[in-house]
């Protein structure tokens, strides 16, 4: 692991910051990931299709992807992922919960919901779900810093948890994965102080969707990359214009990770734009996660901000960038600062240990789940296998219905 730069100056105030609130420092107070109960190994599916297994462990940076079990779905991750968040934080002050998800369980009612009762929250909050494509979780961050800068006493816990899924046999198969980061946002957070100054950039493009009626996305491949440069390109233009700093100025990195090899091309494009020499060593670690769990859509570019900060040891006072991509097409890029306190809040050891303990699943298994869509209007009883704490029950008068397992 190669050691950062200089340590930046200290915060300091966005140029639009009025006196009375440039002092307010808000961000990650604290993070948790989980993931799936089963683990495909990507060298199995390369084999089952006679290709190389390096097109997906180099050619994508690819090694493993995480599988739901039948009573497992984004709620049940996300349940997960913020019960190991809430028994360090607890839940004093939480009175907004934001689901980011674009793989949702209900056209109406929020996934959040479910999670608010399994975890038993207080009724005095308010729920909802956020959707645009993988950068949802960033629009719910940024929403709950504005929430707090108004009520500083309060804290938001914003959840993001997605299953991607493409269809058997596509380009898009070996990029699937499954996996839930859940975050309290509060005022003079723990990990990470987000700091003003977001760049931003919005175009209706069809690279990458998902109709009401299919229980896979759709993309086009070639496009989803290219529209994911430019609006890396674009959103750091607007995040420069905006009085963001100087591209040296930033000491990490860790971007939406579809496939880890696509931040790898958005950092060396990065570089290419702003005439900076930016080595993979910026970013390298924020990859160790995503590597196998796979596509998390809304999750990502949180767990590879999990890894930074898990895994590196000096990143105190450091600045990271994070870019954040969903199809469609909405990227944003901004900073953050690492707090001196950040690592005794790591949890590599939680989140390998959630890694390790995935039950591998066979071919022929995989498919046939991935295959498997349940009906909305006829009751269904899911076997139990998941050990997580939470588990997808399945489907009663139409409703879903999610119980606590006692693990
Ligand atoms: N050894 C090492 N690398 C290999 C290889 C081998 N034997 N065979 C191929 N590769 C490399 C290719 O050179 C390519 O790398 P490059 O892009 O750096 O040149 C990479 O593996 C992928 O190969 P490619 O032929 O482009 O793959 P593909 O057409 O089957 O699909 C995606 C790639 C990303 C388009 C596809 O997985 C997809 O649609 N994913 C979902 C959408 C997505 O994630 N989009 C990202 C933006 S949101």
């Amino acid at each position: 692991m190669t050691q950062p730069g200089p340590a930046p100056a200290p915060l300091h105030p966005h140029p639009t910051d009025s006196p009375e609130d440039s002092m307010q420092a808000i961000g990650i107070h604290d993070l948790a990931l989980a993931t799936a109960h089963h683990v495909l190994d990507l060298g199995d599916l390369a084999e089952s299709t006679g290709t190389d297994p390096n097109k997906y462990r180099i050619g994508l940076g690819q090694s493993l992807m995480s599988v739901p079990a039948p009573d497992e779905d984004i709620v049940t991750m996300a349940a997960t992922a913020a019960r190991t968040l809430l028994e360090r934080t607890g839940t004093e002050g939480i009175r907004t919960v934001l689901f980011a998800t674009e793989s949702g369980v209900d056209q109406s009612k929020s996934a959040g919901l479910f999670v608010h009762k399994l975890l038993d929250l207080p009724s005095t909050v308010r729920v909802l779900e956020v959707k645009q494509a993988c950068y949802g979780a960033t629009a719910a961050v940024q929403a709950a810093t504005g929430i707090i800068a108004r009520n500083p006493g309060e804290k938001v816990l914003v959840i993001a948890a997605d299953v991607a899924k493409y269809a058997l046999d596509s380009s898009g198969e070996p990029t699937q994965g499954a996996g839930a980061v859940a975050m309290l946002i509060a005022a003079d957070p723990d990990l990470l102080v987000i700091e003003r100054g977001s760049g931003l950039s919005s175009v209706d493009v069809d690279d990458f969707w998902r109709p009401n009626d299919s229980a896979v996305a759709l993309v086009d491949g070639a496009l989803s990359l290219t529209a994911y440069l430019d609006a890396l390109t674009s959103a750091w233009d607007d995040y420069r214009d905006q009085g963001g700093v100087a591209i040296e100025e930033i000491d990490r990195f860790t971007m939406h990770q579809p496939f880890t090899k696509m931040a790898r091309k958005a950092l060396k494009r990065l570089g290419q734009h702003t005439g900076a020499e930016l080595g993979d060593e910026l970013q390298e670690v924020s990859f160790t996660y995503n590597r196998d769990l796979g596509n998390t859509y809304t999750a990502s570019m949180w767990a590879g901000l999990a890894a930074l900060l898990d895994l590196e040891d000096d990143l105190a006072g450091r600045r990271i960038g994070l870019f954040s991509y969903g199809s469609g097409a909405t990227g944003e890029f901004f900073t953050g600062i690492v707090q001196p306190g950040y690592r005794s809040s790591r949890r590599a050891a939680q989140v390998q240990e959630a890694l390790e303990a995935r039950v591998p699943i066979a071919l022929p298994e995989y498919r046939e789940l991935h295959a498997r869509v349940l009906p909305s209007d006829t009751d269904v009883e899911t076997e139990r296998v998941t050990k997580a704490p939470y588990r997808f029950a399945g489907i009663r008068g139409r409703a879903r219905v999610y119980e606590a397992t006692g693990a």
